[in-house]
C-alpha cells in the first residue's frame, strides 16, 4: 500500500501533487516517443498528474508527445508550459500560447510560465498572462529562473503579484535558494517548482547519497527527491523516459528519513550560508 501524493495549493486555490513529471528532452527523436508517451501515461495512473513541458523542449515536440500522451485524460492533469523569452512580447506571448495549445491539443493551460527573463518589459508579459487568463485559455501565470531582486521588481509591475510559481533550480547539490528566493516565495505562497531535482543525474554518484539511500533501501534518486518534498510549497518535476524509474519516482513519498539522517545530507551538501546567484541549467 503506498502514500497519497502529497499536494502543494497553488494562490488560485488549486491543488496539485507535489511531484510531477519533467518532459525536457522528449519529443527529440520519433523513435522514442512511445517510451515517452507510455512513462507519461504511467506517471498519471500514479498520481503524478503536474506534468511540465515548454514550446522550448523538442522544438514544440515535447508538447506535442505530451498531448498524446493526455489525448483521453486531460482534465485529470495539471498542465504547464512556457513561453520563450524572445517570444513574450504581449502579441507574441498570445499567439505562442495558441501555437502550445494546438500542439497540445487542449484549449487550455493550467499554468504559463516565462522561460526566463529576456530583454521585453516584465509589464507587457504580465498583461499577455493576464489577458490569456481572462480569455480562458489559461488558469495562472508564473515564472520560471527569477532570482530574488527578479521576483521584487515583478511584484512591483502591475498584476506582477499575482505570480503563481517560480520555477528554479533546486537538488540537494545546488542549495543557493534556500538562503533568500525560497523563504522570500514560501511567504507570499508562490509555490517553488524545483527543476533538474536529482541534477540531471550527476548527484546520484555521490558516495554519502549512495550510503544512505542503501539503509532506507531506497535509492539515491528517491532520496534526493525525498530531501526537496521535504520543503513546503515545493513542487518536484523529475524527468523519466523509463517505467521503472518513474515507479522508483513515484514512491519516493513512502521514504520517511529521520532528522538524524537529514543532518548527515546537511553535512554532505551544506545550505548557502550567504546570498548565492540563482544557477541555471
Ligand atoms: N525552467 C527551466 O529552465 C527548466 C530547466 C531544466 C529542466 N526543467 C524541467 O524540469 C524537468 C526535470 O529536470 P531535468 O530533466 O533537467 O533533470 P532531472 O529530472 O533531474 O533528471 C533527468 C535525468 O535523470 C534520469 N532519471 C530520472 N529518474 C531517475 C531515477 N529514478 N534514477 C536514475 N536516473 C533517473 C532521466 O533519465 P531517463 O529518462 O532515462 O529515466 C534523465 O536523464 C525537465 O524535464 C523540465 O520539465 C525546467
Amino acid at each position: 500500500m503506498h502514500d497519497s501524493i502529497p499536494t502543494v495549493t497553488l494562490r488560485n486555490g488549486v491543488e496539485v501533487p507535489s511531484i510531477g513529471l519533467g518532459t525536457w528532452k522528449m519529443g527529440e527523436n520519433r523513435s522514442r516517443a512511445s517510451e515517452e508517451i507510455d512513462s507519461l501515461r504511467l506517471g498519471l495512473d500514479l498520481g503524478m498528474t503536474l506534468v511540465d513541458t515548454a514550446e522550448m523542449y523538442g522544438d514544440g515536440g515535447a508538447e506535442k508527445v505530451v498531448g498524446k500522451a493526455l489525448e483521453d485524460r486531460r482534465d485529470d492533469v495539471f498542465l504547464v508550459s512556457k513561453v520563450y523569452p524572445w517570444n513574450a512580447s504581449f502579441d507574441k506571448t498570445i499567439a505562442a500560447c495558441d501555437q502550445s495549445l494546438s500542439r497540445l491539443g487542449t484549449d487550455r493551460l493550467d499554468l504559463y510560465l516565462l522561460h526566463w527573463r529576456g530583454d521585453y518589459p516584465l509589464a507587457e508579459t504580465v498583461a499577455a498572462f493576464e489577458e490569456l487568463k481572462r480569455q480562458g485559455k489559461i488558469g495562472a501565470w508564473g515564472v520560471s529562473n527569477f532570482d530574488t531582486d527578479d521576483m521584487e521588481e515583478l511584484w512591483r509591475v502591475p498584476d506582477g503579484d499575482k505570480c503563481a510559481a517560480n520555477q528554479v533550480l533546486y537538488n540537494l547539490a545546488r542549495r543557493g535558494i534556500e538562503y533568500d528566493l525560497l523563504p522570500w516565495c514560501q511567504q507570499r505562497g508562490v509555490a517553488v517548482m524545483a527543476y533538474s531535482p536529482i541534477d540531471q543525474g550527476r548527484i546520484l554518484k555521490n558516495p554519502d547519497l549512495i550510503h544512505l539511500a542503501k539503509t532506507y533501501q531506497a535509492t539515491p534518486a528517491q532520496v534526493a527527491l525525498a530531501f526537496l518534498l521535504e520543503r513546503d510549497g515545493v513542487i518536484v518535476i523529475p524527468k523519466s523516459a523509463n517505467l521503472r524509474r518513474v515507479r522508483e519516482n513515484r514512491d519516493t513519498v513512502d521514504l520517511d528519513i529521520s532528522d538524524e539522517d537529514w543532518a548527515i545530507l546537511d553535512t554532505a551538501f551544506p545550505p548557502p550560508d550567504r546570498k548565492k546567484p540563482l544557477e541555471m541549467i
